[in-house]
């Protein structure tokens, strides 16, 4: 029950901590030597096992403002402006009115200090308050903990599980579902307004 198109108008999100412009060749473009020479940390949590080209990257960041079904963001330090990572909907249902979401940081060393949660936060918004989505799903590895949390932050639940979904270094690990309803996030956001 949304347009296949629903993507087309992708906004700048603001935040406190973090600016998501529309993920394109520019933008983009500081976001290809760390996707080449990945942290391994990074590899293991977001299940990489493709290895990137320079080009592969370029060409795929360069197309995204194509993509109306999908709506690309790079999230930039808000102060300075340097892209510490990029986030995404993705798999848009239109029917439905669902889509999933994935959000990565490029280094272990600019986790922990809000962006990511913030960045979900901003895109939440938007799903909900703007293209009018109904759910927002991601998958998220077992052993992702600190992802965990900062999706439950944003509001995120925990409703299921795939099991021996990722083979890594000759182990199988499962992949926990996680989805947010709109009533829920509309819910949340009433609150934090009364908090404020
Ligand atoms: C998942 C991710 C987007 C979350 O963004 P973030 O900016 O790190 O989120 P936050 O700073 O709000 O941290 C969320 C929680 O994880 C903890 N955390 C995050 N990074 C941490 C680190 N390097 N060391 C210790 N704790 C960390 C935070 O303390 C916080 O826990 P708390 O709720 O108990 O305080 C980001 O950590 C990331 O990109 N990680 C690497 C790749 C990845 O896991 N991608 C997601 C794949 S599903």
């Amino acid at each position: 029950m949304v347009p296949p198109d629903v993507f087309r108008e992708q906004p700048v999100l603001t935040g406190c901590r973090v600016r998501l412009e529309p993920l394109d060749g520019e933008n983009g473009a500081a976001l290809v030597d760390d996707y080449v020479d990945m942290d391994p940390v990074v590899r293991r949590l977001t299940g990489t096992h493709q290895r990137f080209t320079p080009e592969v990257l370029r060409d795929w960041f360069a197309t995204r403002p194509d993509q109306h079904d999908r709506a690309d963001w790079a999230i930039l330090e808000r102060e300075g402006g340097t892209v510490v990572g990029e986030c995404a909907l993705i798999d848009l249902d239109p029917d439905n009115a669902a889509a999933d979401y994935r959000i990565t940081l490029r280094d272990m060393a600019l986790t922990g200090r809000g962006y990511g949660t913030e960045a979900t936060d901003l895109v939440l918004d938007y799903a909900f308050g703007t293209a009018g989505l109904h759910r927002v799903a991601l998958q998220v590895f077992a052993f992702n903990v600190n992802a965990q949390k900062s999706y439950a932050r944003s509001g995120f639940v925990r409703e299921g599980v795939w099991r021996s979904h990722l083979r890594w270094d000759g182990r199988w690990h499962d992949t926990v579902l996680m989805s947010v309803l709109a009533g829920e996030h509309a819910r949340r956001r009433a609150e934090r307004g009364a908090d404020a």
